[in-house]
């Protein structure tokens, strides 16, 4: 299958099956080309570096309805916020959190950088994060790589070599499947798939938008890949 195949058939398993998260717009929104608020975008991928989906759930929606702006939240005070992130735990998140709500709001105009390099110079964003914004909130074809595509990557491509020696060559294979159109609704359709379906210990392969193309589950290895350097 093409890569222009794969995305696609994700993307249409995506329009049906994609998780609802508060962050995220719905498809008629999607549908006509609306792109979400880089501020939540910002937002909820800082939370979600170190926390789990339905954790962060409660804390974005209280940010947001407390701090609806980037300029909101660059002049609350910080004990306001500190306690506001009292739960969420690595602290060193809310202290990056404010800093760059004041970069934005005061040196840059209150608009967030439209490109990867722009959003990588900004406190607390790192390439993980940066992806992720620009794909979602800007559309642009950046790949995205984290826990969960790694896992599928892996297992789509049946690549045995362990990680974390094999990032590269996964990040090589998410970069090449991510698509010029949807790029953001494709990076979170990854995302989807890794925490529904190709699970880490029974993947549901039966159900799987991809099973068909997917090398691991041809050999019978998929519930053993990723594979990691022992340690
Ligand atoms: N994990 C981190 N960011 C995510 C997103 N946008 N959707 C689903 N899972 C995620």
């Amino acid at each position: 299958l093409s890569s222009t195949e794969l995305s696609e058939t994700l993307l249409g398993w995506y329009d049906i099956h994609a998780r609802s998260m508060p962050w995220r717009i719905g498809p008629a929104d999607r549908a006509t080309g609306v792109t979400p608020d880089p501020y939540r975008i910002w937002m909820s991928e800082v939370m979600l570096q170190q926390t789990t989906v339905a954790a962060v759930k409660e804390y974005f929606t209280r940010f947001t309805t407390r701090w609806p702006t980037v300029t909101d939240l660059a002049t609350a005070e910080d004990a306001d916020v500190m306690a506001e992130w009292a739960g969420l735990g690595y602290y060193a998140r809310a202290r990056n959190l404010l800093k760059c709500a004041r970069v934005v709001a005061f040196e840059l105009g209150g608009q967030f950088p439209d490109t990867l390099d722009g959003l990588l110079a900004l406190p607390g964003v790192g390439p993980y994060t940066a992806a992720a914004i620009a794909s979602i909130a800007f559309d642009r074809s950046e790949a995205v790589l984290d826990g969960n595509v790694e896992r599928v990557m892996s297992r789509l491509f049946n690549i045995h070599d362990p990680l974390p020696g094999v990032k590269p060559v996964l990040k090589d294979k998410a970069a090449s499947l991510t698509p010029a159109l949807r790029p953001g609704d494709y990076a979170q359709a990854v995302m989807d798939l890794g925490a529904t379906i190709c699970t880490p210990k029974s993947p549901a392969c039966g159900i799987c938008p991809w099973v068909a193309p997917c090398a691991a589950r041809a050999e019978g290895t998929a519930a053993e890949l990723p594979k990691k350097t022992p340690k």
